[in-house]
């Protein structure tokens, strides 16, 4: 191929030099900006790992509440939003719903062009993360044909989304703060992690220097499959097809012989232990003391066990990701299994534009435009149709 390296699927290519995240993935290890997730998960919010992602640091309790109060600032959405939320069907999937409302941000906020200006990239950042959970909201709320609630400002950014969504339609409902705690401590597992498929098309798209709703929107469209941040939705299905402990071990045989995939395992890095996978299993726990247990739980222990026992998976390295307790926890939390990708993009929403802006200052960074090796016909001249 001359210089050209053939890489499929980038796996052995480093697109970019990043300062954001760090994983290990033979020792099992994930940091932000080089604090242990395991440390952010059990101390910070979601909004100040938010701030560390973007901003490079931590942030002071002065700059912590500038930074939660721009976000509450942009909490409502334009009308025209609602409108378009209201014109799909009710059981439109709520990724296709995000996908084209953050599509349609970047026709609200045509100023969004000049990525060239720091202040308008900062203003741009505070509208998607404060928005994306007023849409995912608003789109559930329209699928029962419940009237909306408004955003709760006074409430932390997980509290606020429970109490939005509002699932179990009570008057006056409140948040149960373990549960927003919970959500809060998956929304800092999902704020990044390098680059995976959603953050390198972030990347791609958004190295054409289009403006970030655009390129979020493609992120979002990449986090949708079932191999990424579907793969919540998919273990659920899975879960629920299988039915029964008693069916785990041929459910397994069946994975073996190549009839699908065990949705929830393997990772591209991680060929040890997925840290995220160690806190979620907790968590789980912690909500479902709160809540009424998840009947599924039983049969994702025991996938577990048989499928850690097995040479199958042993051999290649297979271990629970961030996805294969994290549908249990949703469930649990109310949200119907459609939105649990959605509930993977709110916070992934942080990642995807911190990958941005590096990319935008990068000055190596040029427009993304791999190679490719061809295969196909050599050169032949045109025959006309009727020759043909
Ligand atoms: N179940 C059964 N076999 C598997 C699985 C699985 N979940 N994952 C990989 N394998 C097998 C695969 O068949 C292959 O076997 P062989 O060498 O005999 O052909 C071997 O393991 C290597 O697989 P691969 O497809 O080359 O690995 P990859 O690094 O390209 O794929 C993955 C990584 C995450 C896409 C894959 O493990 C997978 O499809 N997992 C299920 C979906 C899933 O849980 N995705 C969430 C990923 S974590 C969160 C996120 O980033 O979104």
């Amino acid at each position: 191929f001359g210089l050209m390296s053939y890489d499929p699927a980038y796996m052995n290519t480093a697109e970019c030099k990043s300062t954001i995240t760090y994983i290990d993935g033979d020792k099992g290890i994930l940091e932000y900006r080089g604090y242990p997730i395991e440390q952010l998960a059990e101390h910070s919010s979601y909004l100040e790992v938010a701030y560390l992602l973007i901003y490079g640091d931590l942030p002071n309790k002065e700059r912590l509440d500038w930074w939660r109060n721009r976000i509450s600032r942009h909490t409502f959405i334009h009308n025209n939003l609602v409108e378009l939320i209201q014109a799909f069907r009710y059981d439109a999937h709520p990724m296709g719903i995000l996908i084209s409302c953050v599509s349609a941000m970047s026709t609200l906020f045509p100023e969004a062009k000049d990525v060239d200006d720091p202040a308008v990239r900062e203003k741009q950042i505070w509208r998607i993360i404060g928005q994306v959970p007023t849409i995912a909201a608003y789109a559930y709320r329209n699928r029962i044909g419940r009237p909306f609630n408004q955003p709760d400002n006074s409430l932390s950014y997980t509290a606020n989304l429970l109490y939005m969504m509002d699932y179990m339609n009570q008057r006056d409902y409140q948040v149960n703060p373990v549960l927003a705690k919970a959500l809060d401590v998956l929304f800092i597992l999902h704020a990044d992690h390098e680059q995976n498929c959603s953050t390198a098309t972030m990347r791609g798209v958004g190295s054409s220097r289009v403006d970030p709703y655009s390129s979020l929107s493609a992120a979002t469209a990449a986090l949708y499959g079932p191999l990424h941040g579907g793969a919540n939705e998919a273990v659920l299905r899975m879960l629920q097809q299988i039915g029964n402990v008693k069916n785990v071990p041929d459910f397994i045989d069946r994975v073996k012989k190549g009839e699908g995939r065990l949705m929830g395992f393997g990772h591209r890095v991680y060929k040890n232990y997925d840290p995220r996978a160690k806190i979620i299993r907790k968590v789980a726990y912690e909500v479902f003391e709160a809540t009424a247990s998840n009947p599924l739980l039983e049969i994702a222990v025991e996938l577990e066990r048989i499928a850690l026992q097995d040479e199958y998976f042993i051999a290649r390295k297979l271990y629970p990701n961030v996805d294969f307790y994290s549908g249990l926890i949703y469930q649990a939390l109310g949200f119907p299994i459609e939105y649990f990708p959605f509930l993977f993009a709110i916070p992934r929403a942080a990642g995807w534009l911190t990958q941005w802006l590096e990319m935008l200052d990068d000055p190596e960074q040029k427009i993304m435009r791999p190679r490719q090796v061809y295969l196909g016909a050599a050169r032949r001249d045109y025959v006309p149709l009727e020759q043909r």
